[in-house]
């Protein structure tokens, strides 16, 4: 059983490439999950990071390098998910990357949409789609990590998820932002996917964010997660460096929280799902 997660909002910078990480690093290298990562991002982000160096890991040689599939090869309906193969990454997640920057993501999806005006313009999403659920048969969790604007291949990402995660900051439109996607999701007749809005780098040193957490909390009930994750340095040091939070100097704080993060999507997978997935601590070893 696979569970295929998207993190997703329009806006940039409210964390959805960090929480991506997190999600990535956490099921897989302190829940032992089969974890691929897929960067649907021409930013190449979290490609960047899972290919960094970190003293932390256990690393694979080859990791230092990008290799194996790009994403965008995900939309080429000539290629067949049999001759694609994800690279692997650090802390046993495997990756489909986007270089960083890597504008050609983008065209190449337009491109193909527009290469054939007379053909079946749906044949890139759908052979996005097919390969993504072929891959995610070796998986347990299929995380992708989405640009900060909607578009094709955002579009692909939600219609091939099980789950969508949406990240926000309670910083002033979040409203407008969160009415805007739930529309979204009811024009492609996909709402139940939605899986929550985590709140995330929270400032508790500022009162508007503490008053909208609260309003969101109200006006949105249980759509919103229970955990909030609050502004914290080791948070951002723990994804520069590549190294899990549990390794990063002062991480206490930053790790409960992140871990009740992680906890909390799975158990309100669990509960959609009536199949309960157990998050065990493998190795207690790497808290030390
Ligand atoms: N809880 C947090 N505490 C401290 N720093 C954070 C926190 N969450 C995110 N950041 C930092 O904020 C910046 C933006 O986060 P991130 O890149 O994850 O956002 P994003 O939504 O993926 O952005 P984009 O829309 O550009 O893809 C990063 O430098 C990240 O380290
Ligand atoms: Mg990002």
């Amino acid at each position: 059983m696979s569970r295929i997660v998207a993190l997703t909002n329009q806006k940039g910078g409210v964390g959805k490439t960090s929480l991506c990480w997190n999600l990535a690093v956490y099921l897989s290298a302190r829940f032992g999950k089969r974890v691929l990562v897929i960067d649907l991002d021409t930013q190449g982000n979290i490609s960047h990071t899972l290919i960094k160096q970190s003293d932390a890991s256990e690393i694979p040689h080859d990791a230092l390098n990008f290799y194996g599939c790009q994403t965008k090869m995900l939309f080429d309906v000539n290629m067949s998910p049999d001759v694609l193969q994800p690279m692997r990454a650090f802390y046993g997640c495997d990756l489909i990357y986007t270089e960083p920057n890597d504008l050609s993501l983008t065209q190449f999806v337009y491109q193909k949409l527009h290469d054939d005006p007379a053909g079946d313009h749906n044949a890139p999403l759908n052979h996005f789609i097919l390969t993504v659920r072929e891959f995610a048969k070796n998986y347990d969790y299929v995380l992708i990590d989405c640009p900060p604007f909607i578009g094709q291949h955002i579009l692909a990402a939600l219609m091939v998820c099980d789950y969508v995660i949406n990240p926000i900051q309670p910083t002033s439109f979040v409203l407008d932002g969160t009415s805007g996607f739930f529309q979204n999701l009811q024009q492609i007749g996909r709402e139940e996917i939605f899986l929550g809005l985590v709140l995330n780098n929270v400032d508790k040193r500022w009162v508007r964010h503490e008053a909208m957490e609260q309003v969101l909390k109200e006006q949105l009930g249980d759509k919103v997660y229970r955990t909030t994750i609050h502004h914290r340095a080791p948070f951002d040091a723990a994804i520069y460096l590549n190294k899990p939070l549990w390794r990063v100097p002062a991480w206490n704080t930053a790790h409960e929280e992140t871990e009740a993060f992680v906890r909390e999507t799975v158990s309100r997978m669990n509960e959609r799902e009536g199949f309960v997935d157990e998050l065990t601590v493998q190795d207690e070893e790497m808290e030390k």
